[in-house]
Order: structure tokens, then C-alpha cells, then sequence
């Protein structure tokens, strides 16, 4: 990636790139819908990116040349439209939410590739704004504070973009550990390092099929889980979102809730105890504990959440049934999307195979499967490191 860009960049500007800046996708290994209910998560960067090689400009202009879309978006940091399109608005927005914090901001101009794949629930658009904030702030020459630049982005997202989403995605990106997934706490946004299990890798199982109506089902999510915080706080007035509801309060209060409130409710708290509870088992070394907790994440979405789908629980199901495999579950939003598995190291290849071949039998889908590593978050490689690796 980092070659096809560099290159690519060498010959637009006829000079070796100052700056490289890259922004990693993610899976969340659990902890699903709960971010935006100030609850627990777990996701891990991935060693999938987006990347962009680039010069500072002496104007306030910033040009950036997609060479996966083959498509260049010019802006000036002094007019910031709504309205780009695709990939486009994910790099003004992030302009305009760091703006809007204060930062003063320097125009540069390069190009940009990435092998996050698009609309699959991997979190491509959070690389996106998180790696125009590393550019951002090579450029403009202010401090990297991780977490800051995720509130910023998710800022963007919400504002700018449009979409509702919680803080997770975009604080991984931010702050993604290498050989580890991140404890974070949505509300107070501190974060703790979870080891992956030595000797275990993480397959994920993209179902290739379409995310039909996601965002809309995601938004009325959000306001059942709200609709469910307001009945409950009538009662127990400290509630101030489904992280502060503990199971037996949800099962005194039930009948206050209608049965989908209820339900979604139910998904939360239960879900917030298995994110702590993997925790646990990640430290103790207990990774048969972990995948039957990723289990019972998948089916709680399934059931209780309802934002799981055909694909992906042939996906799962097909996992599990799968040698050296653990555990399994869909990873993100869901509506589609992408699945992940805990599996033996030794067996991470053959059942990557093995499963989006019997998936791509099934469904006639083509999907795809892929054995990722915990990465690092938003990354900058300068002058000479930027040559040499
Ligand atoms: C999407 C959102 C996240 C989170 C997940 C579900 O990825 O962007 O904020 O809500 O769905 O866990």
C-alpha cells in the first residue's frame, strides 16, 4: 500500500513524499450497540488501512488524488461545501470539525489508496477521517492527543457526514494498540489494553451482501434504546442511559417497557456484562470462555437486537463448526456486513477457506475471509523513516 501510493506520488510531484499518515479499519471483538448507550467495547485495529502520501501546500487549499476511486477532491479550508461525494466529505468534514475545535489549519495536497473494504462494516470511513486528522496535524504541526481526534472525527460523522454512529470506530482507529484489542469505556472514553490470546488469530468473514436500509434500522435502534432510558429513569432517577441499568433493575422495571424495548434493553445490559466478563477471560488466558461469550454476544443480537441476517449467521454457523475455531459472531453495526472468528493459529488459513467456500455454495454470495493481526492506530511516518520503511 504504502509503495502503490508512494510511487504514485513520486510521479504527481516529481519528489519523495515528506509524510506518510495511515489510519487502520477495525473488528470489534465484542461489545456491539452498546457505545452509543455509554457501555463497554472491545474492538482491535486491523492491519488493513487507509494511507495517504502527501506535502504541505503554502495555500489553504487541500488536493488529495484517490487512486482507488480515480477521483481528486479540491477544497479550500476557507470554504468548506457540504456535498462532496463519497470518500470526499469523510476529509472536509474532518477539516471542518478541527476548525470549528479551534485548530488552525494548513492546506497540503498528495494522494490516497487504502485496502479497508468499502460499506462492510469495517469502519473505512473512520480510517478515512482519522487519516486526514494525522495529515491535518503533520501538516499544521499540532500535537496527535488520540482520543481528542476521535471525539473530533466522530464530530464530523455525526454533524457533517450525517450518520449517528457511537464513538467506537473512530477511537480504535485513533488509538488501536498492536497485538491487542482495547477495553473502552464509552463514557468516560478511558481505555485499557486486553493481550490477544497467544496463539489464536482472528478471522474475518466478510458476507459480501448488501447492507440494505442500515442506517435507518441503526437510528431507530438508537431511539429504542432511548425510549427504554426514559421509562426506566421515571423510576430509578440516576439512569441516565442503558450503561446504568444492571439486570435485576431491568427485571423488576420490565413491565414499564414495551416488548421491543425490552428486548433491545435486555441486548445492552447483557451485552456490556460479556464485554467485561471477555475481559476477564482475555487475562486469565481462558479462550474457550471467550468465544462462548462472543457466542452469546451473536446470539443476543440476533434475538434480542435483531440486527443480525441470513449470511451472517450462515457465516457463524459454519464457523463454529469449523476446526480449531472458538468462538464466532458478527462484528459492527451489523444488517450485513462482516462476521469474525477466533481460531487457532495453526488452523487460521484452512478455515478461512474452508468456510467462504461451503458460505459461497450456500448463498452464491462470493464473500471473503482474511486472517487479521491487531494493529497499530493512526500512524505518521516522516522524512526518512517515510523512505527507508
Ligand atoms: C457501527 C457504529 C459504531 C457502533 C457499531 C455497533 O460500527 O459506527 O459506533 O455503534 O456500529 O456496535
Amino acid at each position: 500500500m504504502k509503495q502503490r501510493i508512494g510511487s504514485a506520488f513520486r510521479s504527481g510531484f516529481s519528489e519523495e513524499p515528506p509524510f506518510f499518515v495511515r489510519a487502520p479499519g477495525r473488528v470489534n471483538l465484542i461489545g456491539e450497540h452498546t457505545d452509543y448507550n455509554d457501555g463497554f467495547v472491545l474492538p482491535m485495529a486491523i492491519d488493513r488501512a487507509i494511507w495517504f502520501a502527501l506535502r504541505p501546500r503554502s495555500d489553504r487549499r487541500v488536493r488529495v488524488h484517490s487512486l482507488d476511486f480515480d477521483e481528486t477532491l479540491d477544497i479550500s479550508l476557507d470554504d468548506l461545501r457540504r456535498g462532496d461525494g463519497r470518500w470526499m466529505k469523510y476529509i472536509s468534514g474532518m477539516a471542518w470539525s478541527l476548525q470549528q475545535a479551534g485548530y488552525q489549519l494548513c492546506g497540503w495536497e498528495g494522494v490516497a489508496s487504502g485496502n479497508v473494504p468499502v460499506a462492510s462494516g469495517l469502519s473505512s470511513s473512520a480510517a478515512l477521517e482519522l487519516a486526514a486528522a494525522r495529515a491535518f496535524s503533520a501538516v499544521s504541526g499540532f500535537d496527535w492527543d488520540a482520543v481528542e481526534m476521535a471525539q473530533l472525527a466522530l464530530v464530523a460523522e455525526n454533524q457533517w457526514v450525517g450518520v449517528n454512529c457511537g464513538i467506537m470506530d473512530q477511537l480504535i482507529s485513533a488509538a488501536g494498540v498492536a497485538g491487542h484489542a482495547l477495553l473502552i469505556d464509552c463514557r468516560s472514553l478511558h481505555t485499557r489494553l486486553a493481550p490477544l490470546p497467544a496463539g489464536y488469530q482472528i478471522v474475518v468473514l466478510n458476507s459480501a451482501a448488501p447492507r440494505s436500509l442500515a442506517e435507518s434500522a441503526y437510528n431507530l435502534r438508537r431511539s429504542e434504546c432511548e425510549s427504554a432510558v426514559r421509562k426506566l429513569a421515571a423510576v430509578y432517577p440516576e439512569i441516565q442511559a442503558l450503561r446504568d441499568v444492571t439486570p435485576a433493575m431491568l427485571q423488576a422495571e420490565a413491565q414499564r417497557l414495551d416488548a421491543i424495548e425490552l428486548k433491545r434493553a435486555r441486548h445492552i445490559v447483557t451485552e456490556d456484562e460479556r464485554v467485561l466478563l471477555s475481559v476477564e477471560a482475555m487475562e486469565q488466558g481462558d479462550v474457550a470462555r471467550l468465544g462462548e461469550l462472543m457466542v452469546a454476544s451473536h446470539v443476543s443480537l440476533g434475538d434480542d437486537y435483531e440486527v443480525s441476517s441470513l449470511e451472517l449467521d450462515t457465516l457463524v454457523e459454519l464457523a463454529l463448526k469449523t476446526e480449531g475455531v472458538l468462538g464466532a459472531r458478527l462484528t459492527g453495526a451489523g444488517f450485513g456486513g462482516c462476521a469474525i472468528a477466533l481460531c487457532k493459529t495453526e488452523h487460521a488459513q484452512n478455515a478461512a477457506t474452508s468456510i467462504i467456500g461451503r458460505y459461497n455454495e450456500i448463498t452464491g454470495l462470493p464473500g471473503e475471509a482474511y486472517v487479521t493481526v491487531a494493529s497499530e492506530g493512526a500512524s505518521l511516518l516522516i522524512g526518512e523513516e517515510s523512505l527507508l520503511t
